[in-house]
């Protein structure tokens, strides 16, 4: 059983691109059909970074939101954790490129990258390192750009993917009941290539043959994927309700990855919970990994959907395989 956390989540933001890539776009010169794709994914469209957008900027947007959202200065960042699978540059961190342009010179920036997970490891992480009484304000980012790393004549994936780009502030709470009430991290590498990307890492660098191969694509092993995503989250949520001690009634609001709208609608059946009870942005967004989550989180709070003293339970689960569950009070 983890330990409730005095942490909380002091403001959200959340930014994602312009541009619009629709099902009609793929069924123009691939073998596949709105109708398809909205009945076996829920996806209706997605958003891709277009001209100067990158990874960095959809992130620092999300960030500067967040901050303002916070009330706090900038300059009172002082840990700044960012979540992807897809980052600027593989040397230096992600989280540098983007320190760098938030104007905070000096402050600690690292990656974290549990792909789909990763927002909610990043968000656990952060808590324990204001709970351990090293920092106050700890600024979480997830953000992706899955769309520079999807094969566009494969129709199996690149219908899912879409980029955005998420973020939290979070500090230590006021209060005397602790606002992050349970969590859970795993990870199971046995099942590594379910999801991966074979090239352009230390073991096979890029060279002509990897790209001729297209091995810097994204490989998806999407129909097993789905039966342990539906198994686990299922699993997982329903420990993180035993171990908090909480009812499926008591919540808000459940925040799960978006992969699939059918892996959701399972989910939320096997819950009991009725359809305002469960976040979804794949239909706009597609798979944003790292960032589904955080985007949902920061829309809701925006739409009132969500309001402080709500309950609300962020589940996720993707490439490694990792999951991950956070329960929190607002
Ligand atoms: N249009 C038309 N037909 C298609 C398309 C498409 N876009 N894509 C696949 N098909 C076909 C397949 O070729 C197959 O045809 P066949 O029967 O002739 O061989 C048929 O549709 C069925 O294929 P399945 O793969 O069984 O389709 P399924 O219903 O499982 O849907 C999907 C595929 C959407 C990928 C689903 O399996 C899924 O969502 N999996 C889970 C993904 C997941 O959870 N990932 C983890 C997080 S992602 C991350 O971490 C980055």
């Amino acid at each position: 059983m983890s330990q409730p956390l005095n942490v909380r989540i002091r403001g959200t933001g959340s930014f994602l691109p312009q541009k619009v890539l629709t099902n009609e776009f793929f069924a123009s010169y691939l073998d596949t059909s709105d109708e398809w794709i909205v009945s076996r994914t829920g996806i209706h469209e997605r958003r891709q970074i277009s001209g100067d957008e990158t990874m960095c900027s959809l992130s620092v947007e999300a960030a500067r939101r967040a901050v303002s959202d916070a009330g706090i200065a900038m300059q009172d960042i002082e840990l700044i954790l960012v979540c992807t699978a897809t980052p600027e540059t593989n040397i230096p961190a992600a989280a540098c490129w983007i320190q760098a342009e938030l104007g905070l010179p000096g402050v600690p920036a690292m990656d974290l990258n549990a792909a789909c997970s990763g927002f909610v490891y990043g968000l656990i992480a952060g808590a324990q390192m204001i709970e351990s009484g090293c920092y106050c304000n700890v600024l979480v980012i997830g953000a992706e750009v899955l769309t520079r790393f999807t094969d566009y004549q494969d129709r199996s994936t690149c219908v899912l993917f879409g980029d955005g780009a998420a973020a939290v502030v979070l500090s230590p709470s006021e209060q005397a009941e602790p606002n992050i009430l349970y969590y859970e991290m795993g990870a199971d590498g046995r099942r590594a290539t379910d999801i991966w990307m074979p090239a352009g890492g230390s073991k096979l660098p890029a060279s002509h043959s990897t790209v001729d191969e297209g091995l810097h694509f994204m490989r998806m092993k999407g129909r097993e994927l789905f039966k342990l995503a539906v198994v686990k989250l299922e699993e997982l949520i329903d420990r993180a309700l035993s171990e908090a001690g909480v009812k499926a009634d008591d919540l808000k609001l459940v925040i799960p990855h978006q992969s699939n709208l059918r892996i959701i609608e399972l989910t939320r059946e096997r819950l009991g919970l009725p359809p305002e009870k469960m976040a979804v942005n794949i239909d706009r967004y597609g798979n944003t990994s790292a960032a589904s989550i955080g985007i949902a989180l920061d829309e809701a709070r925006r739409s009132g959907q969500l309001q402080s003293g709500d309950l609300v339970l962020l589940a996720a689960f993707g490439a490694g395989v990792t999951w991950a569950t956070l329960l929190l009070r607002l």
